[in-house]
């Protein structure tokens, strides 16, 4: 059994058999979290899907209180490690297998700078996460245009599929329902819309047009499902 708590943003709270992880977590600044760092004490994971403000969000902070181990591409992974964090570094298409399951990390069409001091610095390639937990497998696929890769993972069987449908640095509803038609997934909660204007979008619109091929999850943050 695995609990998937959306957070807000793409910002999502998994917890299964071994793991109490976060994905994605911005929760500071993010004007449609639920919930703040001070809700997490106990974490043994964090994903992070590429290196962009809304993604890393409070990861150094919260992998700093917890002790949990950060798992992201091996550019910003050095970059935390500067400052003492534990990391595990992965690249596109790795998979490895974490105590508590496999994870894989899958591609992205997007960028990955990170701010430092102000300044733009390479984060590496972006990417997503393919997680396996309590033989359940979940698809973050991070900040991502369609692409073609996405029908490999029709293979992988997703149970739930977490995946943007806000347009303009992202997926929009048309292109999100064409990588549902790919991926095949058994459950989608889309994520990455409304939280600024530049990604808004009308969610049950998505859910029309897309339910027919998955089944659509829209989840207000603070709102969880149960796999
Ligand atoms: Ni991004
Ligand atoms: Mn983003």
């Amino acid at each position: 059994m695995v609990r998937i708590k959306y957070l807000g943003h793409s910002a999502f709270y998994i917890e299964g058999k071994g793991i109490k992880a976060l994905i994605d977590p911005f929760l500071t600044g993010n004007p449609s979290a639920c919930c703040g760092t001070e809700d997490f004490n106990v974490l043994n994971f964090i994903f992070v899907t590429h290196g962009h403000g809304d993604h890393i969000g409070d990861t150094p902070y919260l992998a700093k209180k917890t002790g949990a181990t950060i798992v992201a591409n091996y550019e910003l992974c050095h970059l935390f490690q500067k400052d003492e964090l534990v990391c595990h570094p992965m690249h596109l298409g790795g998979t490895f297998s974490f105590p508590f399951g496999r994870v894989k990390m899958t591609p992205a069409i997007h960028g990955s700078d990170v701010e430092v001091e102000g300044k733009l610095m390479p984060g590496g390639n972006p990417g997503g996460f393919l997680l396996e937990v309590d033989g359940k497998k979940i698809y973050h696929a991070g900040d991502t245009g369609l692409t073609y890769d996405m029908c490999l993972l029709e293979e992988d069987k997703v149970d739930v599929a977490l995946i943007p449908i806000g347009g303009n640095f992202t997926m929009d509803i048309a292109d999100a329902i064409r990588s549902v038609k790919m991926i095949k997934p058994a459950m989608v909660i889309p994520m990455h819309y409304n939280t600024f204007d530049i990604i808004k979008c009308n969610p049950e619109e998505f859910r029309k047009l897309a339910e027919e091929f998955s089944d659509i999850r829209i989840l207000k943050p603070g709102e969880e499902v149960v796999v």
